[in-house]
């Protein structure tokens, strides 16, 4: 079976660059579709505390038949639970519902700037990565300034910064930041919450190529060397978003899909977001 390309991280760890994502997805969706993405060669799911979903996510992987050093597993730290204390009972919480010891990758999900906690929480997600209750450490939803911070006041820079990117939405200069400080960039809404794959360039690449415009846009994640998370509830759409894998894009297509960053943002600001 096909698996996903293993991107190196900066603490010396390793990421599947190819997951599903399982926002806004319940237990019951999120379980299937768990467990549909083990089925189809996942070995990698992101989800979050916000998504009251981890119940779900938890059952699959113990249902799997898959040993836990197989499965590369994501939850997020929420906004309200930032700060020393809180965030101890937020992945305390987590990793209970998720029925895990410990998780692949905890993040902060928003750095919430304006709550003034984001640089002490940081401090905290250091302890967890010591104490073994998650392997490495990262953030969400961090521009530059933020990411200054935390390396300003800790040394340490966070593994993954994962933000809002897909082929209409290319934010360049957190790319760049992220990349002079060796942090992997891992999208959410890769796809642009599906608004990306009606775009007629890419509608284009996919005629030409006989891939779907799913898998136009993945590829175009993993060629960029971006982690990649799509959600779908679909186990077909599961199953094909992950045969992405097996598509070729030129670089002539690369460089199309390079210039079609019209600053649509499907989500939040991370300037804004508060708890
Ligand atoms: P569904 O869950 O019904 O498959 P993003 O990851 O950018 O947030 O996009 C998620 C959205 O894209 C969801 O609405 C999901 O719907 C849809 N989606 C995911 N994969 C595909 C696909 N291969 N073809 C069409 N829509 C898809």
């Amino acid at each position: 079976m096909t698996s996903a390309p293993l991107k190196k991280l900066n603490d010396g760890t390793q990421i599947p660059q190819l997951g599903l994502g399982v926002f806004q997805l319940d237990n019951d969706a999120a379980h299937r579709a768990t467990l549909a993405a083990f089925e189809a060669g996942y070995r990698h799911v992101d989800t979050a505390a916000i998504y009251r979903n981890e119940v779900g996510v938890g059952r699959a992987i113990a249902e799997s038949g898959l040993s836990r050093d197989e499965i590369f597993v994501t939850t997020k730290l929420w906004n309200k639970a930032q700060g020393r204390e809180n965030a101890r009972v937020g992945i305390s919480r987590s990793l209970e519902k998720l029925g895990l010891d410990s998780v692949d990758l905890y993040l902060i999900h928003w750095p919430c700037p304006a709550a003034g906690r984001y640089a002490e929480t940081w401090e905290q997600m250091i302890d967890f990565r010591s104490e073994g209750l998650t392997r490495s450490i990262g953030v969400s939803n961090f521009l530059p300034e933020h990411l200054d911070t935390i390396v300003d006041e800790t040394g340490i820079a966070p593994s993954v910064n994962q933000i809002e990117l897909h082929p209409t939405f290319q934010p360049d200069d957190l790319i760049n930041h992220c990349s002079d400080l060796g942090v992997v960039v891992e999208c959410w809404s890769p796809l642009g919450q599906a608004a990306d794959l009606e775009h007629p360039e890419i509608l284009a690449i996919a005629e030409t190529t006989g891939a779907t415009a799913a898998q136009v846009i993945i590829r175009w994640h993993l060629n960029r060397g971006f982690v990649v998370i799509p959600k779908s509830a679909n186990p077909e759409r599961i199953r094909s978003n992950f045969a992405a894998l097996d598509v070729t894009l030129s670089s002539g297509q690369m460089e199309t899909i390079d210039g079609l960053n019209a600053g649509n943002r499907v989500g939040a600001d991370p300037a804004t977001v508060e708890p």
